[in-house]
């Protein structure tokens, strides 16, 4: 059993609404438990650098209501490199540091996974992305706050559309995943959702449009998941367009305005529980796992099936919009 005495942690990829509760959660449990914390800034890119503070837990005070990451982000591409990953393998014993807690999404996960397989190093990962992609997890830190960022906006989209009886795409992230859109059409009561897990064919979705106009709302509201599968909202609305003249469309990407914010009790609490977790696991010697939430209980998702890129979207809630639509 490995004595850990000391966690870095870092936060990588696309920010999150929640991270740094998270980072509060980790720092403050891991105190606690009498081990020192670093944190470490830039994700992988201030390992190699050596970007590297000592964390109390005054310095996580006043941050849990706070959008973005304290610790900064970014897409280090030096990492990928079995150089890259050398050196920030130097930093981390220079450092003393003897296990590491990763948020991020998928490729942040993904580096993770081969760092540790490559050093037979302690990792413990939060799933800290907007996009939900994260396979054995119900939701990941950051979701549920860009899913209400897509309600506040889509809702307003509609008094728009509403009074100038138009058709509006709407283009949310997700890269190439659909919760954000399809959920988001459930909770704004938009008339359909693009996303690139089902194909909808150009007529198929008129028939979807109508029924906007034919209700008392005399808009109709169509979300797009940001894809090269769904082609995004613009290209969309052009074919749509082209083959139905009569409707006067508007095009809106939400863009990066659905990663800020203040995040949701939600986020919140799920960062608090998993970063609490992720101590747990470490002290427990888990090492290549996951932290998620599934049916309310916290589990350790291995990296290898967290990352697989093949967490289902739920058929149970297209089929409600569907209905609800009509
Ligand atoms: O993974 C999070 C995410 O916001 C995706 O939804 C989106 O495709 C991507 O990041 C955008 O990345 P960037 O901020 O680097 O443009």
């Amino acid at each position: 059993m490995t004595q850990i005495k000391c966690i870095g942690i870092l936060t990588s990829g696309g920010d999150a609404p929640g991270m740094n509760a998270a980072i509060r959660a980790v720092t403050r449990s891991a105190i606690y438990s009498g081990i020192t914390v670093k944190g470490i800034y830039r994700g992988y890119r201030g390992l190699i650098t050596d970007e590297i503070v000592e964390f109390k837990t005054q310095n996580v005070s006043n941050i849990i209501q706070m959008g973005g990451t304290i610790l900064k982000t970014a897409r280090c591409k030096e990492f990928q490199t079995p150089e890259g990953r050398q050196l920030a393998y130097d930093v981390i014993k220079h450092e003393g540091i003897d296990a590491l807690v990763v948020i991020g999404g998928d490729g942040s996960l993904t580096g993770a996974r081969i760092f540790a397989t490559e050093f037979n190093f302690p990792i413990v990962g939060l799933p800290g992305t907007i996009d939900n992609d994260l396979f054995g997890t119900d939701t990941t830190i950051g979701y549920d706050t860009a899913l209400n960022t897509i309600m506040e906006c889509v809702d307003k989209i509609r008094d728009t559309a509403t009074s100038h009886e138009r058709l509006f795409f709407i283009e949310v992230m997700g890269r190439d995943a659909g919760f954000l859109a399809l959920n988001g059409a459930i909770a704004t009561g938009a008339e359909a959702a693009i996303i690139p897990e089902i194909s909808t064919e150009v007529d198929q979705l008129a028939e979807l449009i109508q029924n906007g106009f034919r209700k008392s709302k005399n808009s109709s509201i169509v979300l797009v998941a940001e894809s090269p599968i769904t082609g995004g909202a613009m290209a969309l609305a052009e074919r749509v367009k082209k083959e139905y003249p009569g409707y006067d469309v508007r095009v809106t990407i939400l863009g990066h305005l659905q990663r800020g914010g203040s995040p949701t009790a939600h986020d919140r609490i799920l960062a608090s529980r998993m970063g609490a977790a992720a101590v747990d696991a470490l002290l427990e010697d888990q090492r290549n796992v996951m932290i998620g939430i599934r049916n309310d209980e916290i589990v350790y998702v291995p990296f290898s099936k967290a990352i697989k890129n093949d967490k289902p979207i739920n058929r149970e809630l297209l089929n409600t919009l569907r209905r609800l639509s009509i």
